[in-house]
């Protein structure tokens, strides 16, 4: 059985685009694999600096996970910090990692185009990231496309640590979503915490149906037919919350023209609000019971923790370091 490893950074607060682009498939394949999911709060220095907020985010993405489904019996869920030798492995790599490597990464580059001060942190993300994979003699890594450079490296020092040192890692295969369409956001750009244009999965009733009543749309009148109607951000949005015939519907009553935008926006919210119900009921229940989430962390991190100590026995075995 293959097995499939991903990270979430805990720097915000999830959005649909996160839901249906990382989450929802990362859940489906729990059921077909040796799932490994994890909260990367080692990640998030490089983003925040409050440890109050650190905790808190943390903290709501366990809780988000568990309650859309990710089932504790079938993945194993941690976090992070929990398994600290990743910082280690992360030394012993980056040590056969080329400058030029990390100086081509996009994430690196994208960062200090913006002016952010880069830090080691964030140059040295990329091979973090590699021992996140490594460690876990991962298969599978299924992530969005903004990920594939890091993969791509991943991959890359992986072989050359196998040709220095001997076969040590599980060269990890790539599996990029590209037909996954980005969630568009309420601006129309791709959804995304940080161009503040996101839709939560878990947030006020209020708050949310102002964002998604306030989504700004075309001065073309209700009667008039709307030729472009796939195209309607809203449209798009309620494809992902609504039944298919339901979307298709109103698709087609915007395309004839007759339907508001305000009417469409509605639908949309009513759509988006059930759709998640069920996991807001879960949710609830999981803050009243902390315990047993810690409990989940705990036990995911005993479990990661027996498969990373047998990789990095080997590895510091390899290069001498026993
Ligand atoms: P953000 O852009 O909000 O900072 P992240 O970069 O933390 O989100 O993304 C976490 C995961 O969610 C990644 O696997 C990413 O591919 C996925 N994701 C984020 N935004 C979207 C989106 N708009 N559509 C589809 N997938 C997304
Ligand atoms: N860098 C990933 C992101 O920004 C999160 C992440 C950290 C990750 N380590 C990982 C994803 C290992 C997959 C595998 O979304």
């Amino acid at each position: 059985m293959p097995r499939i490893l991903t990270g979430i950074t805990p720097s915000g607060t999830l959005h649909i685009g996160n839901y249906f682009g990382a989450m929802r498939p990362a859940i489906e394949l729990q059921a077909g694999g040796d799932a490994y999911y994890f909260i990367a709060d080692y990640h998030s220095m490089t983003a925040i600096t409050n440890a109050q907020e650190r905790r808190g985010y943390t903290q709501g993405i366990a809780l988000d996970w568990l309650a859309c489904g990710l089932d504790p019996a079938k993945a194993v869920f941690w976090r992070q910090s929990d398994v600290p030798e990743v910082c280690e492995l992360t030394w012993l790599i980056g040590s056969l990692t080329p400058m030029g490597l990390l100086e081509r990464a996009h994430s690196f580059k994208d960062k200090t185009a913006k002016g952010i001060a880069p830090n080691f942190g964030l140059f040295a993300y990329p091979v973090l990231m590699a021992a996140d994979i490594l460690l876990y003699d991962t298969n599978i890594v299924p992530v969005g496309k903004d990920q594939k450079q890091h993969l791509e490296m991943t991959r890359d020092i992986a072989i050359k640590f196998n040709q220095t040192y001997g076969d040590t890692f599980v060269v990890p295969e790539e599996r990029i979503s590209e037909t996954l369409a980005a969630v568009p956001g309420l601006d129309g750009q791709k959804m995304s915490k940080s161009y503040g244009n996101t839709i939560e999965i878990f947030g006020d009733e209020k708050v949310l149906r102002k964002k998604i009543m306030g989504i700004v749309m075309d001065s073309r009148t209700p009667a008039e037919p709307k030729p472009d109607a796939e195209k309607n951000l809203a449209i798009q949005l309620l494809r992902l919350v609504a039944p298919k015939d339901v979307a298709t519907d109103f698709e087609n009553r915007l395309r004839a023209g007759g339907l508001g935008y305000g009417d469409l926006k509605k639908a949309l919210f009513e759509h988006y609000w059930n759709y998640f119900a069920p996991y807001r009921v879960k949710r609830a229940e999981l803050v009243a019971n902390s315990d047993y989430v810690e409990k989940v962390l705990k036990d995911g991190a005993e479990r990661a923790q027996a498969v990373a100590s047998k990789t990095m026995a080997r590895a510091l075995q390899h290069c001498g370091l026993r």
